[in-house]
């Protein structure tokens, strides 16, 4: 019988071997933490379709940044949820300098100083359409009537002590008009994390259902990407970095490996996937029916993330993730 040329199971016997050879090791320093607030004290409103993760309150807000600190995540991104009765066809909750997100993250910062406050600014949370720009008048997108909106909405937090401004909107442009606003107004050090590839993608549906900002007509395909497309996706990018982004994520993060791996490679900037709701629930979801062991392959999910080139991971995991590696010596 012919001897195997060499024998790979030498440096697989046993866990120590195993970790002595690892190439890829998630690490709590990669974790963000996505976070909705919402008005009022004491609420945590719970969402059926994401187990585990809430409609907070400002005064929950903090208690979670404060879990999450302590844990050792290194930031966390807040999208606001405010009462419907509010919301407008320009997304003035959006840029009350005493709405939701300033008053949060003003909370977060002076409980938590060195947790790193990430403020999403898009419309569609704030619009009563939901759309994430503003309408013309035969209720097409405004793309550019939308820009002075957004840059409004990022000084806005900006101003509150944001430590980065994500723009989430897709609208063309929006990075060198927020990049502008906020040099003109001191805040030429708080960087720009701009959702460069983000696919109209059916995995938002969970975060939907949290944030309320589900579409009342029609749907994203006419500013999100085309799934099917990638050269588009290092196009956005590169015309991100040109105006000024600080941060480029991929979003969703595990159907698109392909573009992360392509935008790390061919930029080499520092890149974030968004492991969005939908990834997180359905992971949940196969585990909580006993279909999966969700710790596997919540680990194996993000170690794919991480192996395709992220920087960092945007995921609602975070928490449990951060917990499972104090326990242990990395995965
Ligand atoms: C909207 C926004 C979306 C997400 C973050 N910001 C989805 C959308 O286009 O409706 C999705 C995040 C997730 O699914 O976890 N600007
Ligand atoms: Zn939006």
């Amino acid at each position: 019988m012919e001897l195997p040329d060499y024998r790979h199971h030498r440096l697989r016997q046993n866990e120590t071997w195993r970790r002595a050879v690892r190439e890829t090791r998630l690490s709590v320093d990669d974790l963000v933490y996505p976070m909705f607030v919402t008005d009022g004290t004491g609420v945590r409103n719970s969402i059926e379709s994401m187990p585990g993760i809430y409609q907070l309150s400002i005064d929950q807000v903090v208690e979670e940044a404060r879990e999450a600190a302590d844990l050792g995540i290194p930031a966390v991104l807040i999208f606001g949820v405010p009462d419907e009765s509010t919301k407008d066809d320009l997304a003035s909750p959006g840029y009350d300098p005493e709405g939701i997100i300033p008053m949060a993250i003003k909370a977060i910062k002076a409980a938590c100083p060195d947790l790193l406050v990430w403020a999403d600014v898009c419309l569609c949370e704030y619009t009563d359409h939901g759309h994430c720009g503003v309408l013309g008048t035969n209720g097409e997108i405004d793309n550019d009537a939308t820009l002075p909106i957004l840059s409004k909405m990022a000084l806005t937090y900006a101003n509150a002590g944001a430590d980065a401004v994500a723009p989430s909107d897709m609208m063309d442009g929006r990075v060198g008009a927020i990049r502008e606003v906020l040099d003109n107004n001191q805040h030429s050090l708080v960087p720009i994390i701009s959702y460069a590839a983000k696919y109209s993608s059916s995995y938002y549906g969970p975060f939907r259902d949290i944030a309320n900002s589900c579409p009342s007509h029609g749907d994203r395909k006419s500013y999100q990407m085309d799934p099917s497309n990638v050269d588009e996706a290092m196009r956005e990018v590169d015309q991100d970095i040109a105006e000024g982004a600080d941060i480029i994520i991929v979003k969703p993060a595990g159907s698109y490996l392909d573009v992360l791996w392509r935008v790390k490679e061919n930029f080499g900037v520092p890149t974030a996937a968004y492991q969005v709701s939908g990834e997180y629930s359905m992971i949940k979801a196969a585990g909580q029916n006993g279909w999966l062991d969700q710790e596997g392959v919540m680990t194996e999910s993000l170690l794919s993330i991480k192996r395709a080139g992220a920087d960092l991971i945007i995921t609602y995991f975070a928490k449990e993730v951060a917990r499972k590696l104090k326990g242990s010596s990395g995965s």
